[in-house]
């Protein structure tokens, strides 16, 4: 099935370059079965003329707010209500800035602020301009209104530079569209405690004891889960990466103590738990405030205390209708341990990736795991992308929720 099919959508179409390629995205739209308004800004129409996009879209394209011969009025308002959603290809920095900023100084943008359509941006620009801070800060900002960003690609600019800035391809474009429109909406009114990322257990102020988690598993889970229309408190440990969709609220932590804390808060309103984070088992009894001089001592005894189990307090604070999933990362006796762990933290549902499998646990961008339900049942997810492991265990979820 044809999921853009009698879709209605805006093309927005700004100065740049990449105006060129808006010519084929419009062209997929209409093969797919869409229908298009293009509405140009006055200097796209340097780049691309609005006879070939008319011709394509068979319509004719906006630009002004008036005609200038008949006086005949554009709405803005009727064009952002009639749009199932609004697609801007290329965004220039400039429309960016506008549209981050509410600058509604031309047909594009009045119609964006209009919109109450989902709305999907495609950057384009030179690489400089792209790294700029404001941008990125508008860009960030965007996506914060609950805007979906395009990632630029990487490649030859038309400055003769290369780097990241190239409008992505308009396949891409449209295949990003398809897989919006065909996600699943089954988290609509969840909310969802994920933990992501290790935890540093202090030795020193320049010191700490941790582990190889990225976070990217954990991560995957909550945009997962996000998609799929939950609000979603991500408490991640120390990581480099960010969560990107605007339903997920994250807060940062550093250690297993104040991960603990951060999900005893959040849990009474939460429906489901995702307990992902490598925790550290064992923090220094007693971390100091001063850097431990090598000069100054013998080779220092570190004694360490047991963390609290996040996972099995929360078990223990479970109610009925609260679904409690936790991950076992194992090197040996792989199913027994899991077995075990999600029998004593009083789990529904445990994740289980192994060590010894290649592409699998930390760091990489990749997981195989098997999955293992409080009622016996057993799914074995081969090795794929951490996205696509997190769309399967999200999948096992929603079946128990
Ligand atoms: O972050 P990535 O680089 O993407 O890697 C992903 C991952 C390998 C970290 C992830 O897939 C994973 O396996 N996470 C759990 C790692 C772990 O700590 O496993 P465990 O078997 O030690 O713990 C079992 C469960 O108890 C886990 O849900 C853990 O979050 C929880 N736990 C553990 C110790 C502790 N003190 N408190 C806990 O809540």
């Amino acid at each position: 099935m044809n999921v853009l099919k009698g879709k209605h959508i805006v093309l927005g179409i700004c100065g740049g370059i990449a105006a060129y390629k808006s010519v084929s995205l419009l062209r997929l739209f209409i093969k797919a079965g869409a229908e298009v308004q293009v509405v140009i800004t006055p200097s796209g129409k340097e780049f691309i003329t609005p006879v070939t996009l008319s011709a394509l879209s068979q319509k004719p394209v906006v630009s002004e707010f008036f005609t200038a011969n008949t006086g005949e009025w554009h709405s803005h308002v009727d064009l952002g209500l009639w749009a199932d959603c609004m697609v801007i290809a290329p965004a220039t920095a400039s429309t960016l800035g506008k549209m981050a900023h509410g600058i509604a100084d031309n047909m594009l943008v009045t119609t964006y602020l209009s919109a109450k359509s989902p709305v999907f941006i495609a950057p384009a620009m030179d690489l400089d301009m792209m790294r700029h801070p404001s941008t990125q800060a508008n860009l960030k900002l965007l996506s914060s209104y609950g805007n979906h960003i395009i990632e630029p690609a990487c490649g030859f600019l038309a400055s003769g530079l290369e780097g990241k800035g190239r409008m992505e391809e308009p396949e891409n474009i449209v295949k990003y569209l398809e897989n919006y429109f065909s996600r699943k909406c089954d988290m609509n009114g969840k909310t969802v405690l994920v933990t992501a990322g290790p935890t540093y257990e202090k030795i020193d102020p320049v010191r700490f004891i941790g582990n190889y988690s990225s976070g990217k598993m954990g991560y995957a889970i909550a945009e997962e889960c996000a998609s799929r229309g939950a609000e979603v408190i991500l408490v991640s440990g120390p990581v480099s990466i960010t969560a990107k969709h605007p339903g997920i609220r994250t807060l940062h932590v550093e250690s297993a103590r104040e991960m603990l804390a951060e999900c005893e808060k959040a849990f009474p309103i939460c429906d489901v738990v995702v307990m992902c984070a490598a925790v550290a088992d064992y923090a220094p009894a007693n971390p100091v405030d001063r850097k431990i001089k090598r000069e100054h001592q013998d080779v220092p005894v570190i004694t360490l205390v047991k963390n609290p189990d996040i996972a099995a307090t929360l078990g223990g604070m479970k109610r009925e209708s609260q679904m409690l999933v936790g991950f076992a990362l194992e090197t040996d006796n792989e199913s027994h341990n899991a077995h075990e762990k999600l029998a004593k933290k009083n789990l529904d549902m445990i994740v289980l990736n192994s060590m010894r499998d290649a592409g699998a646990g930390f760091g990489v961008n990749t997981n195989k795991v098997s999955i293992y339900h409080r009622n016996g049942c057993e799914i074995d997810v081969p090795l794929k992308s951490k996205a696509d492991v997190a769309i399967d265990i999200v999948d096992e979820i929603v079946k128990n929720i």
